[in-house]
């Protein structure tokens, strides 16, 4: 057990759904579940291969409504690997005897090992170690390497290697009843003696996708003269080798593979291209090589290193590895999102929420290039984002709750209540308030980047748009002369209407109203920020008149914010609700995260209750600092009080059931500073989400990636106290117990920050190169940073107040 590693002993078919989404190998341009080569798709295994951006949309009959769904589509099976001794079965790891069974996922190097030693139904003992690798530095490549050795047995076997193009989307029993089948195939071909190359393509999309696997046996390195034959059918090709093997001779097979699709710039059509591709490909030794080379230098820049860390240092790196391999440097050159579920399973079908907001936090420091390229892909569907504003009788752009390939609403219409087996009206795109997150996640960008270019070009004019229709849909109340936002939900899915009313939609989400408000004064200062020349061009082409943009001014300092109890109110009329018998359900039931479907198998609603799935009000103290909420509850001419804070956050803390994995790290964060063992608790608990699936069964169906960007941002700023205002990287780290070491690099302004902690010490190198100096700012002291300085602080135990100690030049220069 290492910090760098994911081990598994033993094969346990319970567990292996899990263990397939855990150790899903991708690159950014696709992803492949780690299931095993040998193993057929079925109740134990399934073997998901998702290409970033792979969507198709198919109707079904359900519940009486035709509805179409967008899927991210599970691709051909290129893993599929396996041998049988003459005469014997095809290798299957249910009718062997295990006999040793390791399964590692080096997450330093990328790589997926699993070493078996087994004995079949004749009493042959065989030693098989398998590798794979989806290839870090190309991302249309990926490999298998075996190891077999018959250790008291010789004789023939035929090695199969396919392309299995019949898979359907069968990853979520949920989804069993929906229409699955997503491929037709087009071709299934031998490309010469070693290569096979199959093209399918998806039915409504029609992305064609094509594959090539090469695969050939060496024994001490001499390639194996084998005997070949093909196995043809519609959407499959295999391609069998035979040969002789000998007792404790290792015989080495590779399978390289290449993929790309109809999609891919720089080709003439993909089945040529995976020709190339395939025939330029080196052999596996030479592909690990240069994706362990790729996989160092992401580590270099994204490696947080919590010294003494033990468990949780592992999980932090399993969850940095997932997110490398969802949204690599590979996405920058495509038009993708970042999908909530990760490229690991097919829950959510791929789709596009809020997560971005948990996930962006770690991106914009590291690699913010990958941000700028996911925010383009919000840029390029502003247009659909318009026209959906437009149809629901708004102004500017709406983006929707779920969006896929177009950026249309995704979201369904129906989903299905496994715990009653109905099917219930979803409401969820009325979570509006994935606008918000998307113009904060623009300006928070900028504000680690200083892009001016993407402001300039795009993100001001996706604020822009944000602003017009959060502006359309206030509504002026005369009565309290405030204005409301009406018929929406929050995130805090268990309510989606009055228990009183008969339309979906709540009003005035506090969270929702404050962010608006806080939206609506960045579109100005974005307009600001472009200069003159570009912002006379924005307001021509967008049409904004100086009445417009005081409108915004207007309605930012007059939107309604709820309060009952000296506590923020989820949403106007919050208290009206009852209260929720957390311990008679609790003792009931056990497990009470998805309230709502034991509520609603009752014949009951969650919405009677006082009762949350996330955290929702809670949101706005995890993405604003108090100065920050201070200054806009200011701005709306409400009190505010340093202790509405903890009082809000203990009320919701006792009404809210986790049932989101993003919850934990809301709640973890805003405890940081007041209840840091209740704090860590819940980081601990986040940590476990995936690795342990928690929530007892989803992982399987795909990570949840903004639960596991949320734990890598909770650690980063919850030591050091993270956050950019006004143009200055502020630091406030807050040590109550002196930390045993965390060492970090940070992007900022175009540089890198080294970051230290230990003890009651903390050290700042910045890089060098680049003429400006950045400004740093540790407690509320700025100093300005040249490059290549370095500055060591040191605090009193328990204290706040941090002294420079030691200004020197850095030697680093990383
Ligand atoms: C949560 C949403 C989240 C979605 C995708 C849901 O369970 O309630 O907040 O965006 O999962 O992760």
């Amino acid at each position: 057990m290492s910090d760098w590693t994911l081990d598994y002993s033993g094969f346990d078919a319970h567990e292996e759904g899990l263990r397939e989404a855990l150790c899903t190998l991708g690159n950014g341009y696709f992803a492949t579940r780690g299931a095993n080569e040998e193993a057929e798709a079925g109740d134990i295994h399934y073997p998901g291969t998702y290409l970033a951006g792979g969507y198709n949309r198919l109707k079904t009959q359900i519940a009486g409504h035709e509805i179409e769904n967008e899927d991210l589509v599970n691709m051909p099976n290129w893993l599929s690997l396996t041998f049988r001794p003459e005469e014997g079965e095809w290798f299957n790891l249910m009718a062997v005897d295990i006999l040793e069974y390791h399964q590692t996922l080096n997450l330093n190097t990328g790589v997926l090992q699993r070493d078996m030693r087994f004995r079949d139904r004749q009493g042959r003992e065989t030693i098989l170690v398998s590798q794979r690798l989806v290839h870090m530095q190309n991302p249309h490549l990926a490999a298998i390497e075996w190891r077999l050795k018959p250790e008291n047995w010789s004789g023939r076997i035929t090695v199969r290697s396919a392309l299995d193009g019949r898979v359907i989307n069968a990853g979520v029993t949920r989804y069993r009843e929906l229409a699955s089948t997503h491929l037709t195939p087009l071709s299934a071909e031998p490309l010469n003696e070693d290569t096979i190359r199959l093209v399918v393509e998806t039915n409504q999309s029609h992305l064609r996708v094509a594959q090539a696997a090469r695969t050939q046996a060496y024994i001490d390195e001499h390639r194996v003269n084998a005997e070949c034959q093909l196995v043809q059918e519609p959407g499959y090709i295999a391609q069998e080798l035979s040969f002789d093997v000998t007792q404790g001779q290792e015989v080495r097979i590779e399978k390289v593979v290449a993929m790309h699709t109809s999609r891919d710039r720089a080709i003439s059509e993909p089945g040529l291209a995976i020709s190339h591709s395939v025939a330029q490909a080196g052999p596996f030794a030479e592909l690990s090589a240069s994706h362990a080379q790729v996989w160092e230098h992401l580590w270099y820049r994204c490696d947080l290193v919590l010294e003494g860390g033990g468990r949780s240092q592992k999980i932090l790196r399993l969850h940095i590895f997932h997110l490398l391999q969802t949204v690599s440097p590979h996405v920058v050159d495509l038009d993708v999102g970042v999908p909530a579920r990760g490229l690991h399973g097919e829950a959510y079908r791929g789709h596009i929420f809020w997560d971005e907001l948990f996930i962006f936090p770690f991106l914009n420091f590291r690699i913010p290039e990958i941000t700028r390229a996911l925010l383009r892909y919000r840029y390029r569907r502003l247009g659909e984002a318009r026209r959906l504003a437009r149809e629901a009788g708004y102004r500017g752009a709406m983006y929707p709750w779920q969006s896929g390939s177009s950026g249309r609403e995704e979201s369904q219409m129906l989903h299905l209540n496994p715990k009653s087996g109905r099917w219930i009206a979803d409401h969820s795109h009325l979570q509006r308030h994935v606008n918000a997150a998307i113009a904060f996640n623009v300006w928070r960008y900028y504000e680690v980047t200083e892009d001016c270019e993407f402001l300039s070009y795009y993100g001001a004019e996706l604020l822009v748009e944000i602003a017009r229709f959060w502006a359309s849909c206030a509504s002026w109340n005369a009565s309290r002369k405030r204005y409301d936002i009406c018929g929406v939900m929050g995130p805090d899915e268990f309510h989606d209407r009055y228990p009183w009313a008969t339309e979906p939609g709540l009003d005035n989400n506090a969270y929702t109203n404050l962010m608006v408000a806080w939206v609506l004064r960045r579109a100005n200062d974005a307009l600001e920020r472009i200069g003159a020349e570009r912002r006379q061009e924005l307001c021509e082409t967008l049409a904004v008149t100086d009445q417009e943009v005081a409108m915004w001014e207007e309605i930012s300092h007059k939107l309604f914010v709820p309060f009952h109890e000296g506590v923020i109110s989820q949403f106007e009329g919050y208290e009206r609700l009852e209260e929720f018998e957390w311990k008679r359900y609790q003792s009931q039931y056990g497990d009470i995260h998805r309230l709502d479907r034991l509520l609603e198998a009752e014949g009951d609603t969650a919405n009677r209750y006082k009762a949350s799935k996330q955290a929702d009000a809670l949101m706005l103290f995890y993405l604003f600092s108090a100065d920050e909420l201070s200054d806009l509850f200011q701005q709306l001419g409400y009190t505010f009080t340093l202790e509405l804070i903890p009082r809000t956050i203990e009320y919701y803390q006792q009404r809210t059931s986790h049932g989101s994995t993003l919850s934990r790290i809301v709640e973890s964060w805003v405890l940081a500073r007041s209840d840091r063992p209740r704090s860590l608790t819940l980081l601990n608990e986040a940590l476990e989400s995936d690795i342990a699936d928690v929530q007892g069964g989803t992982t399987q169906e795909g990570i949840h990636l903004g639960a596991m960007a949320g734990t890598v941002d909770l650690v980063q700023r919850g030591e050091t106290g993270l956050v950019v205002r006004d143009g200055v990287l502020r630091f406030d780290p807050c040590l109550p117990d002196p930390l045993p070491g965390l060492h970090l690099r940070l992007r900022y302004h175009g540089r890198w920050i080294e970051i230290t902690m230990k003890g009651n010490r903390m050290t700042l190198s910045v890089s060098e190169g680049g003429a400006k100096s950045v400004r740093i700012a540790v407690r509320d002291q700025i100093h300005s940073f040249d490059a290549g300085q370095r500055l060591e602080f040191h605090c009193q135990p328990g204290g706040t107040d941090w002294r420079i100690i030691n200004r020197s030049e850095s030697t680093d220069s990383s």
